[in-house]
């Protein structure tokens, strides 16, 4: 692992940024009396209430209460996290970012790292170029997006590319020595076999950029144009791709909308760009099998409503209870989670053909809601009787403990009390909390112990 970033380093870095340079890149700052003024950039309005002061570094809505410093603008407006803020930051004045020494590499092995990591970023952004390029002449391939109903504005907006039928066409042009090419295995695009022989990863596929939030490309989704096996072949986890981290499309999101109002969650690349291509550009993929808890973070860092679209077969529910069990403590006030089941045979991307934007977003309005979802799921798995209205109790408080205070959370505790037709029978709901609250705080606490270590 990195080490941490000196604190001496980041208290130069604020001190040399000036938030009313930062934030004017940004939204166009008008000058008021001593202050600087904008319509607000974190809630919609008509006359400006958002103010920048130069001397006391600050920023404050008088309409929505958002306030704070130039890093936190940074994480707030583009939707980074601290770590990827300073980085920004460090970047907007030309340095980059020092780290202590934890021991176990020495600073030069660290910096060294680092500098291959960013050679990274630009390589692989040369090779989505690159696969761009090589799409205009590669009439199948056209073809093939077209017969997809993919218009030319659509791919060209997600870097949609293609990788030609041939063994080494990255390795020719972007693996000329022994350094590039080392850095092309590290970064998943090439492969080499027991012989020593080294060859491209991708051949003859449809290639999706994935992009990181700051639009960096940090791999590739590449699908093959007719039957072929695997349909999918996806970059490896890499210095820069952690897959669980990471979600496909989030950046295009971002660019089409500030603030999303909400955010569609699919499975599948085709997915998000064909509802992209009928309007419905807040889509993402979660670039594997379930969403996980850092994808989630990711999620309402960016928007406040979370729509996870899945198949209505038992996969499909499995995966959207999985997305459930990792979002629970996520739910605090004002945050929302949905479930969208798609009839059997349909994805995202046949559906909003067949019927339509409209049809589609119907279809996310009447989303059920994660407490819903949660009962009905509890009561289908809980025998009848005595014991089922137990057992159920018991599982529903177990999962209400993990939401965090709040009106969300006593909202399930009354959902929890109607489905057990205990009315408002405070007293039983309190004992059985109460009997839960010491397990579940070991539990918690175990639960801390483990992630942090
Ligand atoms: P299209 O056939 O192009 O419409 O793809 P789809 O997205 O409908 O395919 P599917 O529902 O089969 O897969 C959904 C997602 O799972 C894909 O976008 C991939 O991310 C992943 N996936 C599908 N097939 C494979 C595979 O063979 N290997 C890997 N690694 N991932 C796959
Ligand atoms: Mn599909």
């Amino acid at each position: 692992m990195a080490g941490r970033i000196p604190q001496q380093f980041i208290d130069d870095l604020l001190a040399r940024t000036d938030i009313v340079d930062l934030i004017d890149q940004r939204v166009r700052l008008k000058k008021a009396g001593k202050n600087y003024q904008a319509c607000c950039p974190f809630h919609n309005e008509k006359s400006p209430s958002f103010t920048v002061s130069p001397d006391k570094q600050f920023y404050h809505c008088f309409g929505c209460g958002a306030h704070g410093t130039a890093l936190g603008f940074l994480m707030e407006y583009d939707g980074l996290e601290f770590l990827d803020a300073i980085d920004e930051m460090a970047a907007m004045h030309g340095l980059t970012v020092p780290r202590e020494s934890t021991g176990g590499s020495s600073p030069q092995q660290q910096a060294a790292a680092r500098a291959e990591r960013q050679d990274l970023y630009g390589l692989l952004n040369d090779i989505s170029q690159f696969y761009q390029q090589q799409l205009r002449s590669a009439s199948a391939a056209i073809d093939y997006l077209k017969g997809r109903g993919l218009s030319g504005e659509v791919v060209k907006r997600f870097g949609i590319g293609y990788v030609p039928d041939q063994w080494d066409s990255v390795k020719r042009r972007f693996g000329k020595n022994r350094d590039t090419e080392r850095q092309l295995i590290d970064g998943g695009m090439l492969l080499q076999n027991d012989n020593g022989r080294v060859y491209d990863r991708f051949r003859d596929r449809i290639m999706f950029p994935i992009r990181d939030r700051r639009g960096r490309t940090i791999g590739f989704g590449g699908r093959v144009l007719g039957d072929g096996t695997p349909k999918y072949l996806n970059s490896p986890e890499t210095p820069v791709f952690h897959k669980g981290r990471e979600l496909y499309g989030l950046y295009e999101v971002r660019q089409a909308h500030r603030n999303p109002e909400r955010i569609l969650v699919v499975e599948g690349y085709m997915d998000v760009v064909a509802l992209a291509q009928f309007g419905i550009d807040y889509a993402v993929a979660s670039l594997g099998t379930s969403t996980t808890p850092d994808q989630l973070q990711l999620l309402y860092r960016t928007t406040r409503e979370v729509i996870c679209c899945y198949d209505g077969d038992r996969a499909g529910r499995e995966a959207a209870w999985r997305a459930l069990e990792n979002a629970l403590p996520l739910m605090q006030d004002g945050r929302s989670l949905r479930f969208v089941f798609l009839p059997d045979g349909e994805d995202p991307d046949s559906l909003v053909r067949t019927q339509g934007q409209q049809a589609f977003e119907r279809l996310l309005d009447n989303a059920q809601d994660f407490g819903d979802f949660l009962f009905e799921r509890l009561a289908q798995d809980s025998m009848g009787g005595d014991a089922g209205q137990h057992e159920l109790a018991h599982k529903a408080a177990e999962a209400i403990m993990r939401v965090p205070e709040g009106f969300t959370r006593e909202g399930l505790v009354t959902q929890l009390s109607r489905q057990l037709n205990w009315g408002e029978n405070e007293r039983r709901i309190k004992e059985l909390f109460a009997r839960l609250k010491p397990a579940e705080g070991e539990k918690n606490r175990r639960r801390a112990r483990k992630n942090s270590s």
